[in-house]
């Protein structure tokens, strides 16, 4: 698998629910391991943005787009025949020998779950969502059970651990709910986030504690064990007590 830097045009920019999916033709660029990420610059911006491949359709890369801010809402408003700059496969993927893998994704933290749910066969899916607009993107998911708030993606999650602790969750979501997935299960793997201004190690900018030091997220990510982030890994209540703990998880 190659790294490669290319200027691509934009096939379309579709709304899925509040968010938007934005397909661009893949040119020579290898769409690379579920979870890993890329870099995307469109024109008018300095830096270029990190994102997620959502789908890789044949001679294609989709992403998916939550609009909170310049890059992202400019990355938003391309259209077909724009030319945006995409840099990737960068990063470490979701494990994908996990055993008996179900997907956890809270709000736009479901964007990496499409192609990997594809890549492993369709397995289980939990997706949570601060309301039903933004949970029109679970159409993306196959097999997505979902919950609105103020009920937490955690709670089914519980329960599914309950009956199968050997199950594996691939988690993808805002800090707090990943927080929570690794109070259930120490095993999880996680999505996690930090700004990122290179995404190939050269500015420092998402520095994380992982294993208890300061790490470049863009190299030892984003996708890490749950262990490695969170000291109160394995500490924690069983899913069944979690369950009820009023901390437990959000659904963004
Ligand atoms: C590996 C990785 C993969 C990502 N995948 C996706 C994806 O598939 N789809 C998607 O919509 N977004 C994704 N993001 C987040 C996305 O890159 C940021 O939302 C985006 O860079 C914000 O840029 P902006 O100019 O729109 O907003 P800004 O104006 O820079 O920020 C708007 C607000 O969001 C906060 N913010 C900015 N970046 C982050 C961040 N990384 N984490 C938490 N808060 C942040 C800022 O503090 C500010 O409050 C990903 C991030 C990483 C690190
Ligand atoms: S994003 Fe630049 S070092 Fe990680």
């Amino acid at each position: 698998m190659s790294t490669r830097s290319v200027a691509l045009r934009v096939r379309a920019t579709e709304c899925v629910g509040m968010y938007t999916l934005l397909r661009v033709q893949r040119g020579p660029i290898d769409p690379g391991l579920p979870g890993q990420f890329f870099m995307l610059r469109a024109e008018g911006l300095l830096l270029p943005r990190p994102m997620s491949l959502c789908t890789a359709a044949a001679g294609e890369l989709g992403f998916l787009i939550d609009p909170i801010g310049t890059g992202t809402e400019t990355l938003a408003r391309l259209r077909r025949g724009d030319e945006v700059a995409v840099l990737g496969p960068l990063g470490h993927g979701f494990p994908l020998d996990a055993t008996r893998p179900v997907l956890v994704g809270g709000g736009i933290g479901i964007a990496p779950l499409p192609y990997l749910s594809e890549t492993l066969g369709r397995p289980p899916a939990l997706l949570g969502f601060r309301s039903d607009a933004h949970a029109v993107a679970a159409e993306l998911v196959p097999q997505a059970d979902v919950v609105i708030d103020p009920v937490r993606v955690t709670e089914p999650l519980a329960d599914l651990l309950v009956a199968s602790p050997e199950a594996t969750p691939l988690a993808c979501g805002p800090e707090p709910m990943l927080e929570a997935v690794a109070r259930l299960a120490s095993h999880a793997w996680l999505a996690h986030e930090a700004p990122m201004a290179c995404g190939y190690g050269a500015c420092y900018g998402c520095v994380v504690p992982i294993d208890g030091e300061l790490k470049r997220l863009c190299l030892e990510g984003p996708t890490v064990r749950a262990s490695r982030l969170y000291e109160h890994c394995g500490d924690a209540l069983s899913p069944a007590q979690a369950r009820t703990a009023p901390e437990a998880g959000v659904a963004a």
